[in-house]
């Protein structure tokens, strides 16, 4: 298969001699930042509730990228793939990356800031604030808000969420105003929350409220295969606040794109190891979804991960992000965008998946 149609190639065909995607040849540099200022992506956006944020509607999950404790990072994959799937899903125009600051220790954060130093596309970072039960007051959070711009080399980011809904020794309120001065103070654009119950969710949004700032997101986790989000309340109440649901695990850990199967069966590692979906009998169980998936994908020439990340899309009010550990897994996730399942098709997936 040839290289694909990107800036960087046509231009590496133009100028061979340059082989890096990161080329510092200052005619090479020059062209293709002139080119970029004339080329808009055409990528739509979605905003995020009723904040001032817009983003691509489909995002970059980044957990994996420097986790070796959860994920394979510096054995199975390394930051050589990584940036290639940063540069891959900007020149893209799917430029919302999802990070936190536990995801490899910061890791995560430091790869997403070097990366952006060498494209000049517009890229908007979500991160994260643990809640975690040593920190004590709400000094900890502008601290830990502060190592996180750090790490990403930015001054501010689109959006901060907090990673679950703990309460410890801050308080829900203090959390949340603390978040709200933030926002006034320019250090990040929107506010939301992650694994927040409906109640709790509401709870946050009328703290915002109280300040005049919308909660712009609940983060949690959503695919065809993991659907309490439609029953417990959450999705209903996210659609009556105008909060936008980011759906983590969109592709349930890669099970969706159909590359685990019965057949194919090894002992999973990591994350994985935790989730009874991949043991043998789990991956057994999950074919008939999968063929529905490959069969509905036939008909679009996209694959099981792209139709269960459309299926996704036709929720409403929903953003996957979907990890991706290289370029070529960044490009099949951004093949979701563009087209719609019918919605024959979004329900004869709901229940296959049932
Ligand atoms: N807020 C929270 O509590 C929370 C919790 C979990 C995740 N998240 C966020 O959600 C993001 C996504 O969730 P996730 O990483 O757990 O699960 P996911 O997006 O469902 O699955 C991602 C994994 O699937 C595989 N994959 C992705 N695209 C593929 C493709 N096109 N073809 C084949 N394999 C593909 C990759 O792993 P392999 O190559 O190893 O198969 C990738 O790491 C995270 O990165 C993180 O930003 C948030």
């Amino acid at each position: 298969m040839g290289k694909p149609l990107t800036l960087t190639n046509l231009l590496h065909r133009k100028y061979p001699e340059k082989d890096s995607s990161r080329t510092s040849s200052p005619k090479f540099d020059t062209l293709k930042g002139l080119i970029l200022s004339f080329v808009k992506v055409s990528v739509e956006t979605v905003t995020l509730g009723s904040s001032s944020v817009a983003v691509a509607p489909l995002g970059i999950g980044t957990w994996a990228w420097g986790d070796n404790l959860f994920w394979g990072y510096g054995k199975d994959y390394s930051q050589a793939e990584l940036r290639a799937a940063f540069h891959a899903a900007v020149e893209l125009g799917v430029n919302f990356f999802d990070t936190a600051e536990i995801y490899g220790f910061g890791e995560s954060e430091r790869l997403l800031g070097q990366f952006m130093t060498e494209t000049d596309r517009p890229v908007q970072i979500a991160s994260k604030f643990m809640p975690l039960p040593w920190r004590f007051s709400t000094q900890s959070v502008t601290d830990a808000l502060s190592a996180s711009l750090h790490r990403l080399q930015k001054p501010s980011i689109a959006l901060y969420q907090v990673h679950q809904p703990f309460d410890f020794f801050v308080g829900q309120k203090n959390l949340i105003n603390t978040l709200a001065d933030e926002v006034e103070q320019g250090r990040i654009q929107a506010v939301g929350v992650s694994n927040y119950s409906a109640e709790q969710m509401r709870q946050a949004h009328q703290y915002l409220a109280d300040r005049g700032i919308p909660l712009a997101v609940n983060q949690m986790q959503y695919s065809l295969l993991a659907r309490q989000i439609e029953t417990n309340g959450v999705l209903s109440t996210a659609r009556e606040l105008n909060i936008t649901i980011l759906a983590y695990s969109p592709l349930a850990q890669g099970l969706l794109t159909g590359k685990y199967t019965a057949e194919n069966y090894t002992a999973p590692i990591g994350a994985r190891s935790l989730n009874p979906r991949f043991s043998r009998s789990g991956l057994e169980k999950l074919a008939p979804l999968l063929q529905q998936l490959k069969e509905i994908g036939e008909q679009y020439g996209k694959t099981p991960a792209q139709v269960a990340l459309n299926w996704l899309m036709a929720q409403g009010n929903v953003i996957p992000i979907p990890g991706a550990k290289n370029a070529e897994q960044v490009r099949q996730n951004a093949g979701a965008l563009g087209w719609s399942l019918s919605p024959e098709e979004v329900s004869k997936l709901r229940a296959a998946a049932e």
